[in-house]
Protein backbone atom coordinates (compact mmCIF):
# COMPACT_ATOMS: atom_id res chain seq x y z
CA UNK A 1 0.00 0.00 0.00
CA UNK A 2 1.26 3.74 -0.98
CA UNK A 3 0.24 6.80 0.11
CA UNK A 4 0.62 10.48 -0.06
CA UNK A 5 2.41 12.72 2.98
CA UNK A 6 1.58 16.37 1.89
CA UNK A 7 2.95 19.00 4.23
CA UNK A 8 0.99 21.42 3.38
CA UNK A 9 0.51 25.54 2.83
CA UNK A 10 3.00 26.22 0.42
CA UNK A 11 3.22 28.14 -2.90
CA UNK A 12 3.53 26.77 -6.13
CA UNK A 13 5.98 28.10 -8.89
CA UNK A 14 8.03 27.09 -11.96
CA UNK A 15 6.36 25.26 -15.39
CA UNK A 16 4.74 21.84 -15.61
CA UNK A 17 3.95 19.65 -18.38
CA UNK A 18 0.86 17.55 -19.45
CA UNK A 19 1.04 14.33 -20.19
CA UNK A 20 -0.95 12.55 -22.68
CA UNK A 21 -5.02 12.31 -21.95
CA UNK A 22 -5.96 9.31 -20.16
CA UNK A 23 -9.40 9.29 -22.33
CA UNK A 24 -8.05 9.33 -25.20
CA UNK A 25 -5.44 7.31 -24.92
CA UNK A 26 -7.71 3.94 -23.55
CA UNK A 27 -10.25 4.32 -26.26
CA UNK A 28 -7.05 4.54 -28.99
CA UNK A 29 -5.47 1.65 -27.48
CA UNK A 30 -8.94 -0.15 -27.77
CA UNK A 31 -9.26 0.35 -31.22
CA UNK A 32 -5.77 -0.19 -32.14
CA UNK A 33 -6.64 -3.89 -32.64
CA UNK A 34 -9.47 -3.16 -36.03
CA UNK A 35 -5.26 -2.67 -37.48
CA UNK A 36 -3.41 -5.58 -39.18
CA UNK A 37 0.25 -4.23 -38.37
CA UNK A 38 1.73 -2.11 -35.87
CA UNK A 39 0.22 1.29 -35.03
CA UNK A 40 2.82 3.38 -33.30
CA UNK A 41 0.95 6.00 -30.12
CA UNK A 42 2.91 9.20 -29.17
CA UNK A 43 2.48 10.85 -25.69
CA UNK A 44 0.72 8.17 -23.75
CA UNK A 45 0.79 8.46 -20.43
CA UNK A 46 1.74 5.62 -18.26
CA UNK A 47 -1.15 5.07 -15.96
CA UNK A 48 -2.86 1.79 -14.26
CA UNK A 49 -5.52 1.89 -16.64
CA UNK A 50 -3.27 2.26 -19.69
CA UNK A 51 -0.99 -0.25 -18.27
CA UNK A 52 -4.32 -2.93 -17.74
CA UNK A 53 -5.22 -1.85 -21.09
CA UNK A 54 -1.85 -2.70 -22.63
CA UNK A 55 -2.01 -6.19 -20.79
CA UNK A 56 -4.89 -6.86 -22.41
CA UNK A 57 -4.37 -5.96 -25.85
CA UNK A 58 -0.87 -8.55 -25.11
CA UNK A 59 -3.62 -11.28 -23.49
CA UNK A 60 -5.29 -11.02 -26.95
CA UNK A 61 -2.01 -11.66 -28.59
CA UNK A 62 -0.82 -8.02 -29.62
CA UNK A 63 2.90 -7.55 -29.71
CA UNK A 64 3.36 -4.44 -27.63
CA UNK A 65 6.55 -2.38 -26.50
CA UNK A 66 6.89 0.87 -24.84
CA UNK A 67 9.67 3.50 -25.21
CA UNK A 68 9.03 6.58 -23.17
CA UNK A 69 5.54 7.61 -23.95
CA UNK A 70 5.76 5.87 -27.45
CA UNK A 71 3.71 2.67 -26.99
CA UNK A 72 3.52 0.50 -30.23
CA UNK A 73 1.11 -2.21 -30.68
CA UNK A 74 0.80 -4.75 -33.79
CA UNK A 75 -2.12 -6.36 -33.72
CA UNK A 76 -1.69 -8.65 -36.67
CA UNK A 77 -2.61 -11.94 -35.05
CA UNK A 78 -5.40 -11.49 -32.71
CA UNK A 79 -5.43 -15.23 -31.00
CA UNK A 80 -8.93 -14.87 -29.03
CA UNK A 81 -11.67 -12.83 -28.50
CA UNK A 82 -12.19 -13.52 -25.10
CA UNK A 83 -10.96 -11.26 -22.50
CA UNK A 84 -8.83 -11.99 -19.09
CA UNK A 85 -11.91 -11.67 -15.95
CA UNK A 86 -9.05 -10.66 -14.05
CA UNK A 87 -8.04 -7.96 -15.83
CA UNK A 88 -10.94 -6.56 -17.06
CA UNK A 89 -11.86 -6.74 -13.06
CA UNK A 90 -9.13 -3.77 -12.57
CA UNK A 91 -9.94 -1.88 -15.32
CA UNK A 92 -13.24 0.26 -15.36
CA UNK A 93 -13.04 1.14 -19.18
CA UNK A 94 -13.30 -2.88 -20.49
CA UNK A 95 -16.67 -2.10 -22.07
CA UNK A 96 -14.44 -0.43 -24.65
CA UNK A 97 -13.19 -3.48 -26.25
CA UNK A 98 -16.73 -4.58 -26.98
CA UNK A 99 -16.87 -2.71 -30.57
CA UNK A 100 -13.35 -3.39 -31.32
CA UNK A 101 -12.70 -6.83 -30.70
CA UNK A 102 -16.27 -7.95 -32.60
CA UNK A 103 -15.72 -5.96 -35.25
CA UNK A 104 -11.95 -7.52 -35.83
CA UNK A 105 -13.44 -11.40 -35.08
CA UNK A 106 -16.69 -11.42 -34.96
CA UNK A 107 -16.94 -12.00 -31.96
CA UNK A 108 -16.07 -10.24 -28.04
CA UNK A 109 -16.36 -11.84 -24.69
CA UNK A 110 -15.81 -9.77 -21.99
CA UNK A 111 -16.64 -9.21 -18.19
CA UNK A 112 -17.73 -6.37 -16.83
CA UNK A 113 -16.16 -4.97 -13.55
CA UNK A 114 -18.54 -5.80 -10.60
CA UNK A 115 -19.28 -6.40 -6.74
CA UNK A 116 -19.40 -2.95 -5.06
CA UNK A 117 -16.80 -1.42 -7.38
CA UNK A 118 -18.95 -0.43 -10.51
CA UNK A 119 -22.44 -1.05 -8.07
CA UNK A 120 -25.73 0.36 -11.36
CA UNK A 121 -23.39 2.16 -14.03
CA UNK A 122 -25.10 0.91 -16.89
CA UNK A 123 -23.45 -0.33 -20.27
CA UNK A 124 -27.39 0.10 -21.81
CA UNK A 125 -26.83 2.55 -24.59
CA UNK A 126 -23.57 0.38 -25.78
CA UNK A 127 -25.17 -2.24 -25.66
CA UNK A 128 -28.33 -1.41 -27.67
CA UNK A 129 -26.38 0.65 -30.14
CA UNK A 130 -23.94 -2.65 -30.92
CA UNK A 131 -27.52 -4.47 -31.47
CA UNK A 132 -28.37 -1.81 -34.05
CA UNK A 133 -25.10 -2.49 -35.64
CA UNK A 134 -26.44 -5.76 -36.16
CA UNK A 135 -24.70 -7.57 -33.36
CA UNK A 136 -26.57 -10.70 -31.46
CA UNK A 137 -25.52 -10.24 -27.66
CA UNK A 138 -25.92 -11.99 -24.59
CA UNK A 139 -25.57 -11.65 -21.07
CA UNK A 140 -25.05 -13.62 -18.42
CA UNK A 141 -24.86 -12.08 -14.83
CA UNK A 142 -21.57 -10.91 -14.67
CA UNK A 143 -20.15 -11.40 -18.43
CA UNK A 144 -21.38 -9.90 -22.25
CA UNK A 145 -20.68 -12.15 -25.32
CA UNK A 146 -21.21 -9.99 -28.35
CA UNK A 147 -21.12 -11.37 -31.81
CA UNK A 148 -21.34 -10.66 -35.49
CA UNK A 149 -19.92 -11.94 -38.54
CA UNK A 150 -19.92 -7.97 -40.12
CA UNK A 151 -21.03 -5.46 -38.91
CA UNK A 152 -23.83 -3.11 -40.94
CA UNK A 153 -23.80 0.72 -40.56
CA UNK A 154 -27.21 1.99 -38.95
CA UNK A 155 -28.76 4.97 -37.82
CA UNK A 156 -28.18 5.57 -33.73
CA UNK A 157 -29.61 8.20 -31.67
CA UNK A 158 -28.25 8.52 -27.92
CA UNK A 159 -30.60 9.67 -25.90
CA UNK A 160 -27.74 10.80 -23.67
CA UNK A 161 -24.09 11.94 -25.41
CA UNK A 162 -22.05 9.13 -23.45
CA UNK A 163 -18.97 9.52 -23.99
CA UNK A 164 -17.67 5.50 -24.08
CA UNK A 165 -20.79 4.74 -25.97
CA UNK A 166 -20.33 7.20 -28.48
CA UNK A 167 -16.70 6.02 -28.98
CA UNK A 168 -17.82 2.20 -28.68
CA UNK A 169 -20.02 3.44 -32.07
CA UNK A 170 -17.43 4.76 -33.52
CA UNK A 171 -14.73 2.04 -33.00
CA UNK A 172 -17.22 -0.57 -33.93
CA UNK A 173 -18.27 1.05 -37.09
CA UNK A 174 -15.24 1.63 -38.59
CA UNK A 175 -14.81 -1.33 -40.64
CA UNK A 176 -18.49 -2.27 -41.20
CA UNK A 177 -20.38 -2.44 -43.49
CA UNK A 178 -22.33 0.52 -45.19
CA UNK A 179 -22.71 4.02 -43.12
CA UNK A 180 -23.31 4.53 -39.39
CA UNK A 181 -25.02 8.08 -38.32
CA UNK A 182 -25.00 8.80 -34.82
CA UNK A 183 -27.16 11.26 -33.66
CA UNK A 184 -26.37 13.44 -30.40
CA UNK A 185 -22.88 12.03 -29.84
CA UNK A 186 -20.47 13.13 -27.23
CA UNK A 187 -18.95 16.07 -28.76
CA UNK A 188 -15.79 15.93 -26.30
CA UNK A 189 -11.61 16.73 -27.61
CA UNK A 190 -11.19 12.55 -26.70
CA UNK A 191 -13.68 11.62 -29.25
CA UNK A 192 -12.26 13.59 -32.04
CA UNK A 193 -9.11 12.58 -31.02
CA UNK A 194 -10.34 8.88 -31.93
CA UNK A 195 -11.53 9.55 -34.92
CA UNK A 196 -8.41 11.50 -35.86
CA UNK A 197 -6.29 7.96 -35.08
CA UNK A 198 -9.13 6.23 -37.10
CA UNK A 199 -9.00 8.25 -40.00
CA UNK A 200 -5.16 8.52 -40.71
CA UNK A 201 -5.30 4.44 -40.60
CA UNK A 202 -8.13 5.21 -43.52
CA UNK A 203 -11.49 5.06 -42.07
CA UNK A 204 -14.03 7.31 -42.81
CA UNK A 205 -15.30 9.42 -39.93
CA UNK A 206 -16.59 12.97 -40.25
CA UNK A 207 -18.18 15.33 -37.97
CA UNK A 208 -16.41 14.32 -34.90
CA UNK A 209 -16.92 17.03 -32.14
CA UNK A 210 -20.48 18.18 -33.93
CA UNK A 211 -23.81 16.81 -33.24
CA UNK A 212 -24.14 13.99 -35.69
CA UNK A 213 -20.91 11.68 -36.69
CA UNK A 214 -21.33 9.88 -40.25
CA UNK A 215 -18.64 6.68 -40.43
CA UNK A 216 -18.65 5.39 -43.95
CA UNK A 217 -17.76 1.80 -43.62
CA UNK A 218 -14.14 0.30 -45.16
CA UNK A 219 -12.54 -2.89 -45.75
CA UNK A 220 -9.91 -2.34 -43.37
CA UNK A 221 -7.42 0.30 -41.80
CA UNK A 222 -3.70 0.81 -42.17
CA UNK A 223 -0.97 1.16 -39.14
CA UNK A 224 -0.68 4.75 -38.55
CA UNK A 225 1.29 7.42 -35.98
CA UNK A 226 -0.25 9.40 -33.62
CA UNK A 227 0.63 11.61 -30.46
CA UNK A 228 -2.69 11.79 -27.97
CA UNK A 229 -3.58 15.22 -27.33
CA UNK A 230 -2.91 16.31 -23.82
CA UNK A 231 -4.86 15.93 -20.47
CA UNK A 232 -7.66 18.75 -20.14
CA UNK A 233 -8.75 17.44 -17.04
CA UNK A 234 -5.13 17.20 -15.79
CA UNK A 235 -4.50 20.78 -16.58
CA UNK A 236 -7.34 21.63 -14.81
CA UNK A 237 -6.24 19.96 -11.48
CA UNK A 238 -3.16 22.09 -11.58
CA UNK A 239 -5.45 25.31 -12.25
CA UNK A 240 -7.00 24.44 -9.57
CA UNK A 241 -3.74 23.54 -6.95
CA UNK A 242 -2.29 26.72 -8.51
CA UNK A 243 -5.71 28.75 -7.46
CA UNK A 244 -6.21 26.98 -4.25
CA UNK A 245 -2.74 27.41 -2.94
CA UNK A 246 -3.05 31.78 -4.35
CA UNK A 247 0.19 30.82 -6.47
CA UNK A 248 1.63 31.42 -10.21
CA UNK A 249 2.47 28.41 -12.30
CA UNK A 250 2.74 27.99 -16.26
CA UNK A 251 1.30 24.95 -17.50
CA UNK A 252 2.96 23.76 -20.84
CA UNK A 253 1.76 22.06 -23.66
CA UNK A 254 -2.35 22.85 -23.54
CA UNK A 255 -4.45 23.06 -26.13
CA UNK A 256 -6.38 26.26 -24.92
CA UNK A 257 -9.89 25.49 -26.67
CA UNK A 258 -9.97 22.34 -24.97
CA UNK A 259 -10.06 24.18 -21.60
CA UNK A 260 -12.40 27.01 -23.30
CA UNK A 261 -15.09 25.33 -20.58
CA UNK A 262 -13.03 25.62 -17.30
CA UNK A 263 -11.41 28.98 -17.95
CA UNK A 264 -14.68 31.05 -17.05
CA UNK A 265 -14.87 29.75 -13.54
CA UNK A 266 -10.98 30.31 -12.62
CA UNK A 267 -11.60 33.90 -14.13
CA UNK A 268 -14.54 34.14 -11.53
CA UNK A 269 -12.35 33.17 -8.61
CA UNK A 270 -10.57 35.92 -9.35
CA UNK A 271 -7.23 34.01 -11.52
CA UNK A 272 -5.47 35.80 -14.05
CA UNK A 273 -4.84 33.58 -16.96
CA UNK A 274 -2.25 34.11 -19.63
CA UNK A 275 -2.39 32.23 -23.01
CA UNK A 276 1.06 32.03 -24.88
CA UNK A 277 0.24 29.34 -27.60
CA UNK A 278 0.22 26.06 -25.43
CA UNK A 279 1.55 28.04 -22.31
CA UNK A 280 -0.61 28.91 -19.77
CA UNK A 281 0.19 30.98 -16.91
CA UNK A 282 -2.16 30.73 -14.13
CA UNK A 283 -1.74 33.55 -11.26
CA UNK A 284 -4.31 33.49 -8.60
CA UNK A 285 -5.43 35.76 -6.18
CA UNK A 286 -4.73 35.56 -2.33
CA UNK A 287 -8.02 34.46 -1.84
CA UNK A 288 -10.43 33.14 -4.26
CA UNK A 289 -13.69 34.70 -5.26
CA UNK A 290 -16.99 32.32 -4.71
CA UNK A 291 -18.43 31.15 -8.05
CA UNK A 292 -21.93 31.73 -8.18
CA UNK A 293 -23.27 28.46 -9.74
CA UNK A 294 -21.22 25.56 -11.86
CA UNK A 295 -23.07 22.77 -13.67
CA UNK A 296 -21.20 20.04 -14.85
CA UNK A 297 -22.66 19.05 -18.40
CA UNK A 298 -21.48 17.25 -21.51
CA UNK A 299 -18.20 19.02 -23.96
CA UNK A 300 -18.56 21.88 -24.10
CA UNK A 301 -19.83 22.68 -21.21
CA UNK A 302 -17.85 22.38 -17.67
CA UNK A 303 -16.80 18.65 -17.40
CA UNK A 304 -17.94 16.71 -14.60
CA UNK A 305 -14.24 15.65 -14.22
CA UNK A 306 -12.80 18.73 -13.26
CA UNK A 307 -15.75 19.09 -10.84
CA UNK A 308 -13.66 17.08 -8.23
CA UNK A 309 -10.53 19.52 -7.85
CA UNK A 310 -12.38 22.41 -8.60
CA UNK A 311 -14.50 21.88 -5.35
CA UNK A 312 -11.28 21.33 -3.30
CA UNK A 313 -10.36 25.09 -4.55
CA UNK A 314 -13.18 26.66 -3.70
CA UNK A 315 -13.22 25.08 0.06
CA UNK A 316 -11.28 28.20 0.71
CA UNK A 317 -12.81 30.61 -1.25
CA UNK A 318 -14.55 33.66 0.01
CA UNK A 319 -18.38 33.29 0.10
CA UNK A 320 -20.72 30.28 -0.59
CA UNK A 321 -20.07 28.93 -3.92
CA UNK A 322 -22.79 25.93 -5.54
CA UNK A 323 -21.80 22.55 -7.66
CA UNK A 324 -24.84 20.87 -9.53
CA UNK A 325 -23.29 17.09 -10.82
CA UNK A 326 -25.05 16.29 -13.40
CA UNK A 327 -23.39 13.31 -14.76
CA UNK A 328 -22.62 11.09 -12.35
CA UNK A 329 -24.58 10.84 -9.09
CA UNK A 330 -21.98 9.40 -6.60
CA UNK A 331 -19.58 12.34 -7.72
CA UNK A 332 -19.68 14.31 -4.84
CA UNK A 333 -18.44 10.84 -2.34
CA UNK A 334 -14.82 12.66 -1.66
CA UNK A 335 -16.51 15.35 0.50
CA UNK A 336 -16.98 13.66 3.32
CA UNK A 337 -13.30 13.46 3.16
CA UNK A 338 -12.57 16.48 2.45
CA UNK A 339 -14.92 17.68 5.26
CA UNK A 340 -11.87 16.16 7.16
CA UNK A 341 -9.55 19.48 6.35
CA UNK A 342 -12.07 21.64 7.81
CA UNK A 343 -13.79 22.31 4.76
CA UNK A 344 -17.41 23.47 4.91
CA UNK A 345 -19.33 21.73 2.63
CA UNK A 346 -22.92 20.33 2.30
CA UNK A 347 -24.15 17.90 -0.25
CA UNK A 348 -27.66 17.14 -1.04
CA UNK A 349 -29.15 16.16 -4.06
CA UNK A 350 -26.27 16.17 -6.63
CA UNK A 351 -25.78 19.71 -5.13
CA UNK A 352 -22.36 20.93 -3.09
CA UNK A 353 -22.74 24.28 -1.38
CA UNK A 354 -19.14 25.25 -0.94
CA UNK A 355 -18.86 27.46 2.70
CA UNK A 356 -15.80 28.82 1.97
CA UNK A 357 -13.34 28.52 4.99
CA UNK A 358 -10.07 31.04 5.49
CA UNK A 359 -8.29 27.84 6.20
CA UNK A 360 -7.88 23.89 6.10
CA UNK A 361 -5.83 21.55 8.62
CA UNK A 362 -4.01 18.81 7.98
CA UNK A 363 -5.67 15.48 7.90
CA UNK A 364 -6.00 11.93 7.53
CA UNK A 365 -7.94 10.83 4.28
CA UNK A 366 -8.68 8.06 1.86
CA UNK A 367 -9.11 8.55 -1.68
CA UNK A 368 -12.56 7.48 -2.47
CA UNK A 369 -11.77 7.60 -6.75
CA UNK A 370 -9.75 9.14 -9.19
CA UNK A 371 -10.67 12.89 -9.70
CA UNK A 372 -12.02 12.99 -5.82
CA UNK A 373 -8.20 11.95 -5.05
CA UNK A 374 -7.06 14.39 -6.80
CA UNK A 375 -9.11 17.15 -4.87
CA UNK A 376 -7.83 15.80 -1.51
CA UNK A 377 -4.05 16.32 -2.57
CA UNK A 378 -5.13 19.62 -3.52
CA UNK A 379 -6.94 19.74 0.00
CA UNK A 380 -3.18 18.81 1.42
CA UNK A 381 -1.69 21.21 -0.23
CA UNK A 382 -3.78 24.18 0.67
CA UNK A 383 -3.56 23.04 4.65
CA UNK A 384 -1.43 24.09 7.31
CA UNK A 385 0.04 21.06 8.66
CA UNK A 386 0.88 17.27 7.49
CA UNK A 387 -1.95 15.30 5.42
CA UNK A 388 -1.98 11.82 4.72
CA UNK A 389 -4.00 10.37 1.62
CA UNK A 390 -4.56 6.38 1.43
CA UNK A 391 -6.21 4.56 -1.46
CA UNK A 392 -4.11 6.46 -4.12
CA UNK A 393 -3.43 3.42 -6.21
CA UNK A 394 -7.23 5.65 -7.36
CA UNK A 395 -4.90 8.85 -8.32
CA UNK A 396 -2.87 6.50 -10.57
CA UNK A 397 -5.32 5.47 -12.95
CA UNK A 398 -5.48 8.90 -13.93
CA UNK A 399 -2.32 11.39 -13.04
CA UNK A 400 1.20 10.06 -14.23
CA UNK A 401 3.41 10.51 -10.93
CA UNK A 402 1.43 13.11 -9.65
CA UNK A 403 3.81 13.80 -7.20
CA UNK A 404 6.85 14.45 -9.04
CA UNK A 405 5.09 17.03 -11.13
CA UNK A 406 3.68 18.93 -7.91
CA UNK A 407 7.11 18.46 -6.38
CA UNK A 408 8.54 20.41 -9.73
CA UNK A 409 6.41 22.85 -8.57
CA UNK A 410 7.63 23.58 -4.91
CA UNK A 411 4.89 21.28 -3.03
CA UNK A 412 6.33 19.07 -0.34
CA UNK A 413 4.41 15.59 -0.87
CA UNK A 414 6.25 12.48 -1.17
CA UNK A 415 4.94 9.23 -2.18
CA UNK A 416 5.76 6.44 1.00
CA UNK A 417 4.84 2.34 1.41
CA UNK A 418 2.73 2.35 4.51
CA UNK A 419 3.89 -0.73 5.86
CA UNK A 420 1.65 -0.30 9.35
CA UNK A 421 -1.72 0.04 8.21
CA UNK A 422 -3.60 -0.68 10.82
CA UNK A 423 -6.88 -3.24 10.55
CA UNK A 424 -9.10 0.33 11.64
CA UNK A 425 -7.88 1.66 8.75
CA UNK A 426 -8.00 -1.19 6.25
CA UNK A 427 -11.62 -1.35 7.60
CA UNK A 428 -12.33 2.34 6.64
CA UNK A 429 -10.58 1.55 3.47
CA UNK A 430 -13.06 -1.19 2.71
CA UNK A 431 -15.55 0.75 3.41
CA UNK A 432 -14.84 4.04 0.93
CA UNK A 433 -14.47 0.95 -1.48
CA UNK A 434 -17.92 -0.37 -0.91
CA UNK A 435 -19.47 2.57 -1.14
CA UNK A 436 -18.65 3.57 -4.15
CA UNK A 437 -20.74 2.86 -7.09
CA UNK A 438 -21.48 4.25 -10.14
CA UNK A 439 -18.13 5.78 -11.80
CA UNK A 440 -16.94 6.88 -14.46
CA UNK A 441 -14.78 4.83 -17.11
C1 LIG B 1 -16.08 9.12 -19.79
C2 LIG B 1 -14.74 9.42 -19.18
C3 LIG B 1 -14.93 9.97 -17.76
C4 LIG B 1 -15.86 11.17 -17.79
C5 LIG B 1 -17.15 10.85 -18.51
C6 LIG B 1 -18.04 12.06 -18.71
C7 LIG B 1 -13.26 7.85 -20.25
C8 LIG B 1 -12.38 6.65 -20.13
N1 LIG B 1 -13.95 8.20 -19.15
O1 LIG B 1 -16.70 8.11 -18.99
O2 LIG B 1 -13.65 10.35 -17.27
O3 LIG B 1 -16.17 11.54 -16.47
O4 LIG B 1 -16.87 10.32 -19.81
O5 LIG B 1 -17.36 13.06 -19.36
O6 LIG B 1 -13.29 8.49 -21.29
N2 LIG B 1 -24.68 6.11 -19.12
C9 LIG B 1 -25.82 5.33 -19.20
N3 LIG B 1 -25.80 4.27 -20.07
C10 LIG B 1 -24.73 3.96 -20.85
C11 LIG B 1 -23.58 4.78 -20.76
C12 LIG B 1 -23.58 5.84 -19.88
O7 LIG B 1 -26.81 5.57 -18.54
O8 LIG B 1 -24.78 3.00 -21.62
C13 LIG B 1 -24.67 7.26 -18.18
C14 LIG B 1 -23.60 7.14 -17.11
O9 LIG B 1 -24.02 6.36 -16.02
C15 LIG B 1 -23.39 8.60 -16.74
C16 LIG B 1 -23.57 9.32 -18.07
O10 LIG B 1 -24.31 8.43 -18.90
O11 LIG B 1 -24.38 9.01 -15.86
C17 LIG B 1 -22.27 9.72 -18.74
O12 LIG B 1 -21.50 8.59 -18.99
P1 LIG B 1 -20.45 8.53 -20.19
O13 LIG B 1 -20.45 9.82 -20.94
O14 LIG B 1 -20.72 7.29 -20.94
O15 LIG B 1 -19.10 8.45 -19.41
P2 LIG B 1 -17.99 7.36 -19.55
O16 LIG B 1 -17.76 7.06 -21.00
O17 LIG B 1 -18.28 6.27 -18.59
Amino acid sequence: MEIFKINGHKKLSGDVTLHGAKNSALPILCASILIKGESIIHNCPDLSDVKATLKILEDLGCTVTRQGGTVAINASNITTSKIDEGVMRTMRSSILFLGSLVSRTGCASIYLPGGCDIGTRPVDMHIKALKSLGATITENGSGITCCAERLTGAKIILPFASVGATENIIIASAISKGRTTIINPAREPEICDLAEFLNKCGARIYGAGETTIEIEGVENLSPCEHRIIPDRILASTYMSACAATGSNIVIKDVRPTHLSPVFPVFNEMGCRLYLNSNELKVEAPKRLKRVKIIKTMPYPAFPTDSQSPVTAALSVARGTSVIKENIFENRFRFVSQLNRFGADIDVNDQMAVINGVTKLHGADVFATDLRGGAALVIAGLIAEGESTIHSIEHIDRGYERLESNLKQLGADIKRIKDEKITEEKKAEQQQTVCERRAEPL
